[in-house]
């Protein structure tokens, strides 16, 4: 009962018809129509059990990656694997670490398992990892990073990462969560692959929900050293993917097209929503992922305000009070009509506010 549940952005407004949901970080685009065919394909095959190897989607992922097949798990979600993380290396009283603005599934899960959360001091909206590693104590026996981070979107480089594991305890695993990783150009980002294959106590999450579209299905896999492979095989359920999803998934794999689509689209959209929001006065977190956190701190007015404003309007934006994030909305990245629409929207609410 310690857990608060999860809060999903909201879908729906009272009484307005038209909406626009920009507040789970869904692609904008949609899937790829190759994986829409393949999962109305596997409409015929309902009654099967799936393959609770997942083998076709792991090879798929493994030859995309240049991985080893044996090192990647499929999850239903990367929600899946990062609870299942906690469940295999949590013993009541033990602690999982995160950052103080880090993904809420973190402590969820760290609580689901027994263990106790701690959060480490972030700078500037952005994980800190001295601040991280001296929360380490010999109780700590996992360490959830995301990079990019949801829901600031700041990201840590390469070598942050590296020095975060090189000052880790080997009894300690370091999960980088990276399920923003395709939208990041920054030439010092990588997603944590080379840290997986050099090192025994490092895991790297990743999902179809976001640049591939398909949220819907409940898709996500991880890199991790084969013990740990092992270890979740004992205690996930043993068809935890379904059929549809591990046929759309490979199919998505296979439209290099789409996602660069979706990506030249974020690359284009992210920048002048992050302009905008600036122009208007209202604060903003140098995001590298799909979705921008905006702060209304030094507006002279507030985000449940603002939030309450464009909702009327049919735009729906993430509050962060369960972030402890009171002052900011998180807005992802939309199609044109409601990237134009929403900033329309704010540009009336902050005139309105102002004058
Ligand atoms: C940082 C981060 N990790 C994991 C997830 C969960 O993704 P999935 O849909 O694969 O469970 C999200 C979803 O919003 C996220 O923002």
């Amino acid at each position: 009962m310690a857990i608060d549940a999860y809060q999903p952005g909201k879908s729906q407004v009272a009484g307005v018809a038209k909406v626009h949901k920009l507040s789970s970080n869904e692609s904008p685009l949609g899937p790829s129509p190759r994986a829409v065919e393949a999962f109305l394909r596997s409409g015929g095959e309902l009654s099967l059990y799936p393959d609770g190897s997942a083998s076709s989607l792991r090879e798929a992922i493994a030859h995309r990656f240049g991985l080893e097949k044996s090192r990647v798990i499929c999850g239903n979600g990367s929600d899946e694997l990062l609870a299942l993380l906690a469940h295999v290396f949590l013993e009541p009283g033990d602690e999982g670490l995160y950052s103080e603005y880090g993904f809420l599934e973190y402590p969820i899960s760290i609580r689901a398992a027994g263990g106790v959360p701690i959060a480490a001091n972030e700078v500037d909206r952005t994980a800190n990892v001295d601040a991280m590693l001296e929360r380490v104590s010999p109780h700590t026996k996992i360490v959830y990073l995301a990079n990019p981070n949801n829901p600031t979107g700041t990201y840590l480089p390469f070598s942050e990462i590296k020095r975060l594991q090189a000052g880790l305890p080997l009894d300690c695993l370091l999960v980088i969560d990276a399920a923003y990783a395709e939208y990041v150009g920054q030439n010092d980002y990588a997603a944590g692959i080379e840290l997986v294959s050099n090192c025994e106590n490092v895991v790297m999450t990743r999902t179809f929900s976001k640049i591939h579209g398909l949220a819907s299905l409940r898709l996500g896999w991880a890199y991790a050293p084969e013990p740990v492979i092992d270890a979740i095989n004992r205690i996930r359920g043993p068809f935890n993917v379904n059929g549809p999803a591990l046929a759309a998934g490979v199919a998505s794999l296979a439209d290099s097209g789409h996602i660069e689509r979706a990506l030249d689209h974020n690359r284009r959209w992210l920048p002048w929503l992050r302009e905008a929001a600036r122009d208007l006065g209202i604060g903003v977190t140098p995001s590298v992922a799909n979705f921008l956190l905006l702060d209304f701190d030094e507006t002279g007015t507030t985000a449940a305000e603002a939030d309450a404003f464009l909702s009327s309007r049919g735009y729906i934006l993430r509050a962060m009070n369960a972030y402890g994030l009171p002052s900011c909305l998180r807005l992802t990245v939309g199609d044109e009509e409601a990237n134009r629409g929403v900033v329309a929207a704010l540009t009336e609410f902050m005139s309105d506010r102002n004058g």
